[in-house]
């Protein structure tokens, strides 16, 4: 059977498929792997040595030999808050002297801000800022990204940002998705009123939004001090009403009860869970929730981490994204949150590779698409100048990749 195609790699030293059917171990490794696609689809997966048997490359198709390094999926970074104006390196150093992230917020600074900086720029301006960003990401191998609002708080501003994340998505390689976030903080106009602010958010912010179709997703930061299990339940569930999926900021400082809110709404992720419960990892367990566990976060506040191994133990699905924020998180990069994860919450670097690719499609609900290499799934890969797998997480610090596939396209470097 010969099979047409317009992107043929060869020559991987080691295949990283994600699919133990495909090949050895849990991550279906394939030695001297070969991979094709066509129209930005997987169409063929196997050796070497069988891929001019297999695959007919049509005339303007491209063919990339990968020299014996390591090729495995884009990184599927699920939880970000890529748009943004302004930067909080003068909190960040207050961090260092010794002020906790909340005590910052609780004085002014924190989300509100970058909230105050994000009011006062134009949608270009917005896009322009997170469009660098974005090219750091797909430079550092992300090739999916989930980018939130919630630097709005008004309901024009939330539109704002919103449509700056769907321009992005348009004017770049990387595959942008949409979370509306309008409960990230209570705004200074409804201080001591946050019932007020949840009304806005519900009445009038989530009928915008979905009526203009600029978002997939809903997301609340369910927090002590910021909103309740109680309020989070009832956006989550409006916001489900208009057809967007539920994630959640669940545990992150206080376990207030958001992991097992999480499973009672069904959510596709709830995401932090540094101070989650043992009730709370089971109910998440039974309901199908995938915990996305952002070490970035902790590792930049000093905060103790999330408990991997309890989620893994009990069968939970894990995720691994960057938080990617000016406060709690500011690095776009895959590869040093894998590294955190092995070193700091013990995951083996099978699972930490596993939540960084289709981990990360599972939170977005994408994992039919993408997030492993598989027939039929999206030709999103990364040439990864590394001896073997176990190298990605151990020489650390350092960006391994070295191309970046897109949809069976070379994206990063540009030629
Ligand atoms: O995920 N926790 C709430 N939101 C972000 C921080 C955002 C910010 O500090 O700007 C987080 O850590
Ligand atoms: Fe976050």
């Amino acid at each position: 059977m010969n099979q047409p195609a317009d992107f043929l790699l060869t020559g991987a030293g080691e295949l990283v498929t994600l699919d133990p059917r495909l090949g050895e171990g849990a991550l279906g490794v394939i030695r001297g792997g070969a991979v094709a696609a066509l129209s930005g689809k997987i169409v063929w997966i196997g050796r070497t040595a069988e891929a001019r048997k297999a695959v007919w490359l049509l005339k303007a198709g491209r063919e990339l030999d990968a020299r014996g390094r390591v090729v495995l999926p884009g990184f599927v970074d699920s939880h970000t808050h890529l748009v943004f104006a302004g930067s909080r390196e003068k909190e960040f150093a207050s961090r260092i002297a010794g002020a906790s992230y909340q005590e910052i917020a609780a004085a002014g600074g924190g989300i509100l801000s970058t909230v105050e900086a994000t009011r006062d720029a134009t949608v270009d301006e917005l896009v322009a800022l997170a469009r660098r960003r974005l090219d750091l990401a797909l430079q550092h191998g992300t090739t999916t990204l989930e980018a939130k609002s919630g630097y709005g708080l008004t309901t024009a501003d939330e539109v704002k940002m919103l449509e700056a994340i769907c321009l992005l998505r348009e004017a770049h390689p990387v595959d942008v998705h949409a979370t509306f976030c309008g409960a990230h903080e209570v705004p200074p106009e409804f201080r001591g009123n946050t019932e007020g602010y949840v009304d806005l958010v519900v009445n009038e912010m989530l009928p915008e939004v979905t009526q203009k179709k600029l978002a997939e997703y809903c997301d609340v930061f369910c927090e002590e001090g910021v909103f309740s299990v109680t309020h989070a339940r009832r956006i989550l569930l409006a916001a489900r009403e208009r057809g967007l999926r539920a994630k959640l900021h669940a545990d992150e400082f206080v376990a207030t009860g958001g992991a097992e809110l999480a499973a009672e709404v069904g959510a596709l992720s709830a995401d932090h869970l540094l101070t989650a419960r043992v009730d709370g990892i089971r109910a998440m367990k039974e309901a199908g929730v995938t915990a996305t566990l952002l070490p970035g976060t902790a590792f930049f506040l000093g905060l103790p981490y999330a408990p991997a191994r309890a989620f893994l133990e009990t069968g939970v699905r894990v995720a691994l994204a960057t938080d990617f924020n000016p406060g709690s998180s500011y690095t776009p990069n895959m590869q040093l949150i894998i590294t955190l994860a092995c070193t700091q919450m013990r995951m083996t670097v099978e699972e930490a590779i596993q939540a960084a690719t289709l981990g990360g499609a599972h939170a977005m609900g994408l994992e039919a698409q993408l997030g492993s290499l598989a027939r039929g799934k999206a030709c999103d890969l990364n040439v990864v100048d590394i001896p073997n797998y176990y190298h990605l997480p151990y020489l650390y610090g350092v960006n391994h990749v070295q191309t970046v596939v897109k949809a069976g396209q070379v994206v990063w470097p540009g030629e």
